[in-house]
């Protein structure tokens, strides 16, 4: 009799756990393998009305804010679809469900929206190329940053006159140190020449360049974003400038 209730009572976790996977349908990770060339879509073929956003979240007290984040985002009807890239490694599941519970229930607009668990809290994994986006656009952006709807719209209409740029809110420069002789990361009253990734539009081909395109010296430059567990962003400013020989537009 205890080996029959025993087992009703693993059948019964068996199908709890097997349920709320379904009903929270979280993702571990991204793509087995996001390289794939095969899978790379042709630019003309993606939607090209709205866009999709990829925000970074990490730190577990921001969960409010990233929140109602989320909920600004999807009332915003040029957004396709929201994915939140979990990239802290030590939050726990029952937390991750609670939080695509509330994102999901709390949002008004119709984007979908998934909670990515990366599989790294490496900063290179917020660029990985991903199969669900179905969008020529995409909107890189952190968990601090809340924009309007109608800067949104705006960044949106002038992203697509120029799709090959970068297009960001928060700009800085580059500038040569006299004194360090070394080049330096700073803010400049009257010029630019790097968008952050607080709030970072632009199409998804530069993801696919990022991650799978540059060989060795590419490898070596994300190692660097590694080590320093930043300049993700110059990095991606650098990829686009390198294709493009210009700048990113700031809003
Ligand atoms: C989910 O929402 C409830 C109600 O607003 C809140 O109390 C809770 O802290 C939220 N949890 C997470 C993980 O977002």
């Amino acid at each position: 009799m205890g080996v029959t209730r025993n087992r009703l009572y693993i059948w019964f976790l068996f199908v709890v756990f097997f349920v709320t996977d379904l009903v929270f349908c979280r993702t571990l990770s991204g793509d087995p393998d996001p390289c794939d060339s095969t899978k790379q879509r042709e630019f003309q073929k993606l939607r090209s009305d709205q866009i999709t956003v990829l925000i970074n979240g990490y730190s577990e007290y921001r969960i409010p804010l990233l929140q109602t984040i989320v909920a600004s985002y999807s009332s915003s009807s040029i957004v396709s679809s929201i994915l939140v890239l979990w990239g802290n490694p030590s939050t726990l599941d029952q937390l991750l469900d609670h939080l695509y519970h509330n994102l999901t229930q709390y949002s008004p607009g119709s984007a979908s929206i998934s909670l990515i668990q990366q599989s790294s809290s490496s900063l290179n994994a917020r660029f990985l190329p991903r199969s669900s986006v179905d969008t020529r656009a995409v909107l890189i952006c952190d968990d601090d940053v809340e924009i309007d709807r109608r800067s949104l719209e705006f960044a949106f209409s002038v992203w697509k006159s120029n799709p090959d740029r970068l297009v960001g809110t928060f700009v800085r420069s580059h500038g040569f140190d006299l004194q360090g002789k070394e080049w330096i990361y700073t803010v400049h009253p009257d010029k630019y020449s790097i968008v952050l990734t607080k709030f970072m539009m632009m199409k998804q081909d530069y993801l696919f360049e990022y991650s799978c395109k540059g060989g060795v010296e590419m490898e070596e430059m994300k190692m660097i974003v590694d080590r320093m567990r930043n300049c993700e962003d110059i990095l991606m400013n650098f990829v686009a400038a390198d294709r493009l020989r210009a700048g990113p537009i700031m809003v």
